[in-house]
């Protein structure tokens, strides 16, 4: 692994078969105990929804430094408090459905020896362009809370995902997907029972496709979980900023 490699290195492409095993070795490093796509999952995704599946390369290597597995679902078929396991049908996407207008993320992950280099970001982009270049009006995706195992004395996970929004504590994982233009909508207990980290808690985040989205498909968010502040895009950017 080259680990000062720049982001204008890499590239996000559809994932191939052959990539297979090196996605298989970063899930393992990433989630040891929580366990990560086998070959047989794999191989699922790429036979139901090839077009969502994506990984992040270096350009001059080769080297698979970041992947993305994802795959549409009809959002009224789902409650809001399901786990991920019914978002993905245990992993294998055979719920994909393509009268569905939401791109689910089941995963995102960027190598250890490259995260905090701009990776992920790239990644979340081609996400959005995939949703955009779909017609799809939204992504959504459950956003584990990875570091409030270490506050479960002192607050209730919904009180934990008000302080990541407001800026008064980071998450490995929250932090950077509202970064990423997500907003939360929801908080589910128990959606990765095994997620020690987490408490198997995790946030619900959404990112609205405003290309085609309509004023319905944003009413009844709850309120708890916004920051009430205009919103506006950031000049040259497809990311919503708070100001
Ligand atoms: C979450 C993950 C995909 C992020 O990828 P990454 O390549 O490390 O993230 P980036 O370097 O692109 O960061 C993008 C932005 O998020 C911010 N960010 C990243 N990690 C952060 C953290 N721990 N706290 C606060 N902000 C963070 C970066 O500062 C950057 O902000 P900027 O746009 O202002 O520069 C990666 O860390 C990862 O693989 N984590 C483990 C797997 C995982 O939990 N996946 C999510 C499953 S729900």
């Amino acid at each position: 692994m080259s680990p000062k490699k720049p982001p204008s290195n890499i590239i996000v492409r559809p994932t191939r078969p052959e990539d297979f095993n090196a996605i298989i070795d970063m899930g393992r490093l990433i989630y040891s105990d929580l366990g990560t796509w086998s070959l047989e999952h794999l191989e699922s995704h790429q036979h139901i929804f090839p077009q969502g599946q994506l990984v992040a390369v270096e350009q001059d290597t080769g080297k698979v430094v970041g992947s993305s597995s994802s795959l549409i679902v009809l959002w009224d078929d789902y409650h809001i408090q399901d786990t991920w396991q019914d978002f993905t049908d245990h992993g294998t996407f055979t719920n994909h459905d393509t009268q569905g207008r939401t791109l689910y993320g089941a995963d995102v992950m960027v190598h250890p020896h490259v995260q905090g280099r701009g990776i992920g970001k790239i990644i979340y982009k081609a996400r959005r362009e995939l949703t955009r270049s779909l017609g799809l009006r939204r992504i959504r995706a459950g956003a584990r809370l990875r570091n409030y195992g270490k506050f479960q004395e002192q607050m209730s996970p919904e009180e934990y995902v008000q302080k990541i929004i407001n800026g008064d504590l980071g998450d490995p994982t929250l932090s950077f997907q509202v970064k990423q233009g997500f907003r939360i909508i929801g908080v589910v207990r128990d959606y990765l029972h095994c997620d020690e980290e987490s408490c198997g808690h995790a946030a619900v985040i959404e990112w609205v496709n405003y290309q085609v989205a309509q004023r319905r498909d944003t009413y009844g968010r709850d309120p708890k979980f916004a920051k009430h502040r205009k919103r506006t895009m950031k000049p040259g950017s497809d990311t919503q900023e708070d100001t």
